[in-house]
């Protein structure tokens, strides 16, 4: 494989989960926020907003940025242009979540260049309404995801991935056997385990009805953990939807008009 300064970096990546008391300045913040702004976009249609209180966030990280897909800016400049929305929410989330997304994997990189380590918070869109009150976010604007940063205070190992084979597939998608799955899953499982890292985290997720435990933590790995959760969790989408109305999108169906900022 090549290998350069960049890819190095992106290679070292680990969420970081500790952090020491040293406070990242403003240049530093302005330095990653402006990095992530470079990743290319569709429309540029996020916001992140920045709190330095560290009881905010459960790693007490000196960082938290609230990464928000944001709607409400782009419609006052529609408004201006004398347009009104019509695209459907769906889309815009869509495109709304790519463009967020690699803003923020940006943000991680550049902070990792820089010496801070980082982590993402996945909740935010289940807690929307608590986040749109603390921050004042306006009417569709809708809280995607967290990252907390600073300076690590540990410095774990690089967690494992899958496999190339089961990763990038040329020209066609290949019919995926027993053994290319098992390698793919040992590859997962045992690089977990050799870190002990469920144990560490004491992240083992809890058996719903009337499933009988039969995983310790020396067994307990990545293809179990993830299993458990989308075999057990959200199976219904009505509250999350419920948290998108309430900010304003509607993802299932058409945009009532009073929802769209732009309409004066
Ligand atoms: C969308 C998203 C949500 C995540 N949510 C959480 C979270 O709530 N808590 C946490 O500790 N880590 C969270 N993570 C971090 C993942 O657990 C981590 O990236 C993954 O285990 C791979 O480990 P690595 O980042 O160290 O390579 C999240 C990552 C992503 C991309």
């Amino acid at each position: 494989m090549k290998n350069n300064p960049v890819i190095q970096t992106m290679l070292n990546h680990k969420s970081i989960r500790k952090y020491t008391d040293k406070v990242p300045s403003d240049e530093i913040v302005k330095t990653i926020v402006r990095a992530g702004q470079q990743a290319p976009f569709a429309s540029q249609y996020y916001s992140i907003l920045l709190s330095r209180n560290r009881d905010r966030n459960p790693y007490k990280a000196p960082l938290l940025f609230t990464i928000c897909v944001d709607s409400h800016k782009f419609e006052l400049i529609m408004a201006r242009r004398k347009w009104r929305l019509v695209t459907n929410d769906l889309t815009l989330m869509l495109f709304g979540i790519q463009d967020a997304a690699l803003m923020a994997e940006n943000m991680v990189i550049a902070g990792r260049s820089l010496g801070l380590g980082s982590c993402f918070l996945g909740s935010a869109p289940y807690r929307a309404d608590k986040i749109a009150e603390e921050y004042d976010l306006p009417k569709r604007v809708f809280p995607l995801v967290q990252l907390v940063m600073g300076y690590p205070a540990e410095d774990p190992p690089t967690r494992p991935r899958y496999l190339m084979e089961f990763t990038l597939f040329k020209d066609k998608y290949p019919k995926l056997d027993d053994d290319t799955i098992s390698e793919a899953m040992r590859e997962m499982d045992d690089g977990y385990l050799a870190q002990d890292y469920y144990r560490n985290l004491n992240a083992k997720i809890r058996l719903e009805g009337d499933r009988e435990e039969t995983f310790t933590y020396d067994d307990y790995s990545w293809t179990e953990h993830i299993c458990r959760k989308w075999g057990q969790w959200y199976p219904d989408p009505k509250n999350l939807l419920e948290q998108f109305e309430r900010r304003g999108f509607y993802i299932t169906g058409k945009r009532p008009q009073s929802s769209s900022t732009n309409i004066t």
